[in-house]
Order: C-alpha cells, then sequence, then structure tokens
C-alpha cells in the first residue's frame, strides 16, 4: 500500500476506528487504510461471515480486529456493537459511516418503502452512529467521517432516493462538526467518485460502459479504494486537525462535467433490466 511507503506505520497505534459497513468494497478499503498505519478496527455489518472475512484480512495486516454484526437501521444493534468494540478495543477514535444501499430506479416507479429504505440505511444509519459512537468520540476528541456520493449535489438519473440520502449526510456532517466541534470532534465528508470494482459500480453501470465513464473523468482513469482510504486516513490524522464541516470530493474531477454521461449509461442498463 502506498500509504505505507509515505505515513509512519505506528500512526494509528493505540487508536480504534469503527467502520460501519466495513465488510466489503470502499469502507474495507478504508479500514484496511487504517489497519496498516497501526489501528485497532472494528467493523459492522449485516452479514457476520462477511465481517469474519473481512476481519481476516484486516488481521493479516496485524491489526486487532472486532466483527460485530449490526443494522445500522436498528439504533439499540449499533449501540450494543459500539460497547462491544469498546469492550476489547477501547473508546472509538475514529468513526467511519460508511454503510449504504443503492439500485437504480425512476423516481416514478420507487415505492414509498423503496425510497425509505435507502434513506434510512445511509441517513439514519450514519446518524445512529454518530450518536451512538458521541460519548466515545468525545472522551477521545475523535473524528468522524461520511462515505458520501456525488449524487448529494449533483442530479442523477434514477437515483432520486440516493441524492436525497447522500445530501442528507453531508448536512448532518455540517451539524454535527458545528455543535460538536467544541467538545473536539472533527465531522467530514468523502465523496468517492466511481470506483473500480465496487458493488456501487455494479448496480449503477455496465461494465461495457467502463470506457464512456472513464471518458468522462478529466483525470481519466476509474477511482480505486485506495484513493478513498488515502483520504479517510488523511483527514483522520494530525495533518488535517484543523479541518472540519468539509467535503472532501475524491473523484479524478468526474463532477466537472456533469452527470450526463451517468443518466445515458445508466438508462441503457436500465432498460436492458427491464428486457430480462
Ligand atoms: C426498485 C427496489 C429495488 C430495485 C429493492 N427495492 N430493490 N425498488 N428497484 N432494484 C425496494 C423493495 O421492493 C422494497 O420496497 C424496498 O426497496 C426494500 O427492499 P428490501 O429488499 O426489503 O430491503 P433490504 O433487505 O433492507 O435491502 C436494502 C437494499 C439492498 C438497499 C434494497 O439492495 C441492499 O442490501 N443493499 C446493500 C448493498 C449495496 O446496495 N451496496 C451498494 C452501495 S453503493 P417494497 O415497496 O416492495 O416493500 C452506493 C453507490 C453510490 O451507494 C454512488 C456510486 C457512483
Ligand atoms: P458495498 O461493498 O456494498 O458496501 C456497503 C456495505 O454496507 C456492505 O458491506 C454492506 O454489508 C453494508 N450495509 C448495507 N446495508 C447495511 C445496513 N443496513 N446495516 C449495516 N451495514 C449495511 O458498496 P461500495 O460500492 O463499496 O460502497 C461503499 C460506500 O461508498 C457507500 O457509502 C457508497 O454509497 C459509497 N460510494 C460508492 C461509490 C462507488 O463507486 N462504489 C461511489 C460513491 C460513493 P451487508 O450487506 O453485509 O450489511
Amino acid at each position: 500500500m502506498l500509504i505505507q511507503r509515505l505515513l509512519p506505520p505506528d500512526l494509528f497505534a493505540t487508536k480504534t476506528v469503527f467502520v460501519t459497513g466495513g465488510g466489503s468494497g470502499i469502507n474495507l478499503g478504508v479500514a484496511k487504510h487504517f489497519a496498516a498505519l497501526g489501528a485497532q478496527v472494528a467493523i459492522c455489518g449485516r452479514t457476520q461471515a462477511r465481517l469474519d472475512a473481512a476481519a481476516e484480512e484486516l488481521r493479516a495486516l496485524g491489526a486487532r480486529v472486532c466483527p460485530v454484526a449490526a443494522d445500522v437501521r436498528d439504533m439499540a444493534a449499533l449501540q450494543a456493537a459500539l460497547s462491544r468494540c469498546r469492550e476489547e478495543l477501547g473508546d472509538v477514535d475514529v468513526l467511519v459511516c460508511g454503510a449504504a444501499g443503492n439500485f437504480l430506479a425512476p423516481a416514478e416507479q420507487l415505492s414509498a418503502n423503496a425510497f425509505k429504505t435507502v434513506v434510512d440505511i445511509d441517513l439514519l444509519g450514519s446518524f445512529n452512529a454518530a450518536r451512538a459512537a458521541y460519548d466515545q468520540l468525545r472522551r477521545t476528541q475523535g473524528s468522524i467521517l461520511f462515505i458520501s456520493a456525488g449524487m448529494a449535489y449533483m442530479p442523477h438519473a434514477f437515483q432520486a432516493h440516493v441524492g436525497a440520502a447522500k445530501a442528507g449526510i453531508d448536512m448532518l456532517m455540517k451539524n454535527l462538526a458545528l455543535e460538536w466541534g467544541s467538545h473536539g470532534i472533527r465531522a467530514n465528508s468523502i465523496v468517492p467518485g466511481p470506483i473500480d470494482g465496487t458493488e456501487g459500480m455494479k448496480r449503477l453501470s455496465d461494465p461495457g460502459q467502463q470506457a464512456q465513464f472513464v471518458g468522462g473523468i478529466p483525470l481519466q482513469r476509474m477511482g480505486t479504494v485506495d484513493d478513498i482510504g488515502q483520504a479517510a486516513v488523511f483527514l483522520a490524522s494530525p495533518l488535517a486537525s484543523y479541518i472540519t464541516g468539509c467535503v472532501l470530493v475524491c473523484d479524478g474531477g468526474q463532477n466537472l462535467a456533469g452527470s450526463a454521461f451517468f443518466n445515458q449509461g445508466a438508462q441503457q442498463m436500465l432498460r436492458a433490466q427491464t428486457r430480462t
């Protein structure tokens, strides 16, 4: 990992990082970056087997790991997960709110429950995690990282549910940065661009459209899980000790070209799904 060559391997030694949705994809990549710099890591998600497999990968990097199943929509389950994390690893220094759900759906075909489900996982789940971790974060003067998306500030077709949820996350982040700053707690968001090989990309774009995606990105490449891990450790590190309330867009400049290329691809993908 690049980060191991650039930052001290003990940067997060003695620190505890709790990652919601940490069993896979971008969030697991973030967890690995903290583990590689000495942190002990708790990961939560709904699937214990997935968490156990991810925990092995984190242990291979030398971390002490607490894989604990919890649905972020269930406040009691999250509180129990954070208590267990505290017993095993100590108070949380860094909370990463990354659990999310997504699918393509035209707004007029979204049921009320479909819309609510994504808002519940992404937005309510992020609030629940931050609220459940508050006492611990206050003791450690820790920080929170929210994993947002470009849908938060630019409309993307068939993503009304996700746009609303992620925009809510970014405003929640700013409110917490404002209110909890005086307790020494920082809060920031990361907006990943299209990240190669992830569940999110699988759901939102056809692999055949990759060249189209890359063509719409000024830096002319897909993002990697490592790109987001690097942004996360920076924001949680002392290098960013005066940064709070910030939305860090890590997308190779993708947003500069707008969402038209995404919208066209999503239209084709949705049509193909409807035919099958
Ligand atoms: C329309 C859908 C749907 C679909 C589900 N629903 N899938 N509606 N199109 N494709 C509706 C259901 O019919 C139901 O409404 C409601 O949503 C809840 O569905 P459940 O299956 O009961 O929900 P649940 O089991 O809680 O699962 C949540 C989920 C699922 C979001 C639907 O896909 C999931 O678990 N996802 C987690 C993994 C994931 O999505 N990863 C990608 C994150 S990437 P009714 O009315 O029938 O009851 C990401 C990328 C951002 O966020 C940006 C990338 C560039
Ligand atoms: P992913 O692998 O599907 O990650 C989502 C994780 O959240 C999974 O591990 C999932 O595990 C967990 N999760 C889902 N619902 C949950 C719930 N109710 N309670 C607890 N955990 C839950 O997808 P990804 O593509 O890597 O996305 C990760 C994050 O990056 C998300 O916040 C996403 O919005 C954001 N993002 C992704 C992209 C991209 O290109 N992929 C772009 C922008 C933003 P279980 O199913 O086992 O619970």
